[in-house]
C-alpha cells in the first residue's frame, strides 16, 4: 500500500463540470466541497498542494443542449463556463486555478498526449460498423440514438442505457433505432477508431488497484474490482463528431478525440496554464515520483479516473498516477433524484442569490449530509434545521456569549487564565484531543466525521459556559469568571482555527474579531492560541436563523418545477400509436370559481363543472389569468390523469393551456357554444 509513502506535494483535482448547465447543490456535495475541506486543510498545515479545476466543454452533453437551445456549442460553453466559474469563485470553492478544455493550452496538452500514446504504438487502430444518418450525413454518437430497449420495451432507451430499467446497451441492441438528429432510420457505415486495448492493462490495474490501494473507499474499490473481474475491453478514443479536440493525424479528417480522452488531460491543461501564470513548473506536480495525486469525482466518473485514465498516463510513462480517487455516492433532494434537463436541483447561482453571506451554512450542511457511503438527500427542512439547531444555537450562541460577556467584564480583553480546576483541565484535554481526530478524518477522507469532531468543540465550550454561569457568579468570584472567560475564548479560537476548512468565510470572520493572524494546523495544540491581554473586537453573530418564509418559498419553487415537468409542450416527443392518445379523456369544463392558493405565486385553485360533475384543480396559472377572469370559460381539461395533492389541495386532472415563448399562458376555449362535460377528440 501507498499510503505510507512520504509526499512532498499534492496535486489536488475536482472532476471538471460540463459546462452545459450550471453547478447544482449535487456536484457540490459529491466533489467541490470535500475537495476544498481536503486542500484547506492542506494548506493549513503548510504542505505544497496544488487544486486545479476547469469546465469540461467537449462532448454530447453540450452539443445536445446546443442543438435543443438552436445555438452553437461554442455559445453553450462559453455562457455556463463564465457563469460556473464566477459561481465557484462567490460559493469560496478555494482552486488554484480553473480552466476550460477549449483553451489553446489544453488542445496542445491533448493532441500532444494522443501522439504520444500513438507513436508509442499504444492504440489499435480499428474498422467497424457504426450508426450514420444519411439525412444528417453524420455518425451518430450513441446519445442521438434512441429506440426500444430490447430488455423491458421502453420506447425512449438511448443507444447507450436504457433509462427506464437501467440496462447498459450499445445502439444495436436497441429495436427500431431511430436518429434524433433528423428522425430518420440510422444505417451502418463503415468507420475507423483508435482503441486503448484496456484488455492489455488488466494486469497491471490488478497491481495498481486491487493489490496496492485496498485503503481506497470500498465503493470505489469495489466498482473497479468489479470492472476488472468483468474482463476489460478495448475503449475507442476517437469519436466521429465535429465538436471536440480534432484527432492530430492526417487519416482521421472529421474526428475527434472521446470527451473522456481528452477531459481528464484537462487537469494536465489546467496545471500548465496557472504554472506560466505564476512562473512555476507544471511537471513537478504532474511527473515527479514524490508528487500526490488525487482525484475528486462522483460516483459515475470512477471507471475514468481508476482504470482509464491511469492507464493513459502509465502507457504515457512520464506521469505519476492517482494515489487515491475519493469518490462519493450522489445526493438526492426532497427524496428524488437530481437532474439539470428536468431542472430538479437546487442551483448554486440561485442559492447565492437568494441567501447571500451563507455560504457557510451551504457548505455545513452539504458537509454534514455529504453522500460519502451511499446515497443521501438534501431538504430545506433539514436545512433550516441544521441551521437553527446546530450552527446558530451551537455554534454561534457560544462564541457570541464569550464575545459579549469579554465586553462586559472586561472591555474586550482576554483575561488572565489564573489557576485552573480539575473541571477546566478535564474540558481543555477533552478540546485538544478534538484538532488530530478532525485531521485523521480528513485524511481518511471522512468530512462528515471531521465535521462532527469539529462541532463537538463547539458543544464543549456551549456546555461549559451554560454549566459554570459566569453571568452569576461574576458577582461572589470575579477571579474565577476570569479563567472561565478565558478558557472560553481559547475555544473560541480553536474554532476559528480549526473549523476553517469546512466555513472558511466564518473563520475568517470569528480569526479577525479575536485577531488571530495565524492560522495554521496544530494537531497537539498544548499552547493556547489566544494571548491573555489580547483586544477581541465587539461580537457579530456568526450565523442568523432561517425563517419559515425562507423554507418556503423553496419549497413552492420546487413545486413550479414539478408542474411544468407535467407540462410536456418543451420536450421534443417520438410518435405515438392511435391506442396511446386514446387513453387520454379530454373534456371540456367550465370554471365555477376560482382563487389564488394561499402563500404562492403561480397557483390557482379552480372548481370546473363537467355537465352534473364537478371537479377540483390546483393549476400553475396565476401569473397569466387574475382568478376573476377565468369564471364562466370553457377550457380543455384531462380528465383521467392521476389526483395528486399540490399545497395541501388535490387536484384532479389538469387543465391544458397553450405556452408561448415567453411562457405566458392562454385556455383554449370552444369556438362554437358547447355544453360543459362535452368530450374532446
Ligand atoms: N464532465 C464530467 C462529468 O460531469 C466529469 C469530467 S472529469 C474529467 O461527469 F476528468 F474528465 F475531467
Ligand atoms: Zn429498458
Amino acid at each position: 500500500m501507498s499510503e505510507k509513502k512520504d509526499f512532498k506535494r499534492t496535486t489536488v483535482t475536482a472532476a471538471l463540470p460540463y459546462a452545459n448547465g450550471p453547478i447544482h447543490i449535487g456536484h457540490l456535495a459529491g466533489v467541490y466541497v470535500p475537495a476544498d475541506i481536503y486542500v484547506r486543510y492542506l494548506r493549513q498545515l503548510g504542505q505544497d498542494v496544488l487544486f486545479v479545476c476547469g469546465s469540461d466543454e467537449h462532448g454530447v452533453p453540450i452539443t445536445l443542449r446546443a442543438k435543443n437551445e438552436g445555438k452553437s456549442p461554442q455559445e453553450v460553453v462559453d455562457r455556463f463556463h463564465q457563469q460556473i466559474k464566477e459561481s465557484f469563485m462567490e460559493f469560496g470553492i478555494s482552486f488554484d486555478h480553473y480552466s476550460r478544455t477549449s483553451s489553446q493550452v489544453h488542445y496542445e496538452t491533448a493532441s500532444n498526449f494522443f501522439e504520444v500514446l500513438n507513436d508509442k504504438g499504444v492504440f489499435e487502430v480499428k474498422v467497424a460498423e457504426q450508426f450514420f444518418d444519411a439525412e444528417a450525413g453524420q455518425f451518430l454518437a450513441d446519445r442521438y440514438i434512441k429506440g426500444t430497449c430490447p430488455n423491458c420495451g421502453y420506447e425512449e432507451a438511448y443507444g447507450d442505457q436504457c433509462e427506464n430499467c437501467g440496462t447498459s446497451l450499445s445502439p444495436k441492441e436497441l429495436k427500431n433505432p431511430r436518429s434524433m438528429l433528423s428522425g430518420a432510420q440510422p444505417v451502418l457505415k463503415e468507420t475507423k477508431h483508435w482503441y486503448l486495448p484496456l484488455d492489455k492493462f488488466e494486469p497491471w490495474l490488478r497491481d495498481y488497484i486491487l493489490e496496492g490501494h485496498q485503503e481506497w473507499k470500498s465503493n470505489v474499490y469495489g466498482q473497479c474490482k468489479s470492472w476488472i473481474d468483468q474482463g476489460l475491453q478495448p475503449r475507442a478514443v476517437t469519436r466521429d463528431l465535429d465538436w471536440g479536440v480534432p484527432v492530430p493525424l492526417p487519416e482521421a479528417e472529421g474526428k475527434v478525440l472521446y470527451v473522456w480522452f481528452d477531459a481528464p488531460i484537462g487537469y494536465i491543461s489546467s496545471t500548465k496554464e496557472w504554472a506560466a501564470e505564476q512562473g512555476e513548473n507544471w511537471e513537478k506536480y504532474w511527473k515527479d515520483p514524490e508528487s500526490r495525486l488525487i482525484h475528486f469525482i462522483g460516483k459515475d466518473n470512477i471507471v475514468f479516473h481508476c482504470i482509464i485514465f491511469p492507464s493513459m498516463l502509465e502507457a504515457h510513462g512520464e506521469f505519476v498516477i492517482p494515489d487515491n480517487v475519493p469518490a462519493n455516492e450522489f445526493l438526492n433532494l426532497e427524496g428524488k433524484k437530481i437532474s439539470t434537463s428536468r431542472n430538479w436541483a437546487v442551483w448554486l447561482d440561485e442559492y447565492l442569490k437568494d441567501f447571500p453571506g451563507k455560504e457557510d451554512v451551504l457548505r455545513y450542511v452539504l458537509c454534514a449530509n455529504a453522500p460519502e457511503t451511499k446515497d443521501n438527500d438534501f431538504s430545506w427542512k433539514d436545512f433550516q434545521a441544521r441551521n437553527n439547531n446546530e450552527l446558530v444555537a451551537i455554534f454561534g450562541n457560544f462564541v457570541n456569549r464569550a464575545l459579549v460577556l469579554t465586553h462586559k467584564y472586561y472591555e474586550g480583553t482576554v483575561p488572565e487564565q489564573g489557576e485552573l480546576t480539575e473541571e477546566d483541565r478535564n474540558m481543555l484535554t477533552q478540546a485538544r484531543a478534538i484538532p488530530s481526530l478532525i485531521a485523521q478524518s480528513i485524511e481518511n477522507f471522512k468530512f462528515r466525521d471531521a465535521l462532527g469532531q469539529f462541532m463537538e468543540l463547539a458543544r464543549i465550550g456551549n456546555k461549559y459556559l451554560a454549566d459554570n454561569e459566569p453571568w452569576k457568579l461574576i458577582k461572589t468570584d470575579p477571579e474565577r469568571v476570569k479563567t472561565i472567560m478565558h478558557n472560553g475564548l481559547q475555544l473560541a479560537a480553536m474554532l476559528s482555527v480549526y473549523g476553517e476548512p469546512f466555513m472558511p468565510g466564518t473563520c475568517a470572520r470569528l480569526r479577525n474579531i479575536l485577531d488571530i493572524h495565524d492560522h495554521s494546523w496544530k494537531n497537539e495544540s498544548e499552547t493556547s492560541l489566544l494571548v491573555s491581554g489580547t483586544k477581541v473586537k465587539k461580537a457579530e453573530l456568526l450565523f442568523q436563523k432561517i425563517e419559515e418564509e425562507d423554507v418556503r418559498k423553496q419549497l413552492e419553487k420546487l413545486e413550479a418545477t414539478e408542474a411544468e415537468n407535467q407540462d410536456s409542450t418543451k420536450k421534443t416527443k417520438s410518435m405515438i400509436e392511435f391506442d396511446d392518445f386514446t387513453k387520454l379523456d379530454l373534456k371540456l369544463a367550465e370554471i365555477k370559481a376560482a382563487e389564488k392558493v394561499e402563500k404562492t405565486d403561480k397557483l390557482l385553485k379552480l372548481e370546473l363543472q363537467l355537465g352534473d360533475e364537478t371537479k377540483t384543480v390546483v393549476s400553475g396559472i396565476a401569473q397569466s389569468y387574475a382568478p376573476e377572469e377565468t369564471i364562466g370559460l370553457k377550457v380543455l381539461y384531462l380528465e383521467n390523469l392521476q389526483p395528486r395533492k399540490i399545497r395541501g389541495v388535490m387536484s384532479e386532472g389538469m387543465i391544458l393551456m397553450a405556452e408561448n415563448q415567453s411562457g405566458e399562458l392562454s385556455f383554449l376555449v370552444p369556438q362554437k357554444p358547447m355544453d360543459s362535460g362535452s368530450s374532446v377528440s
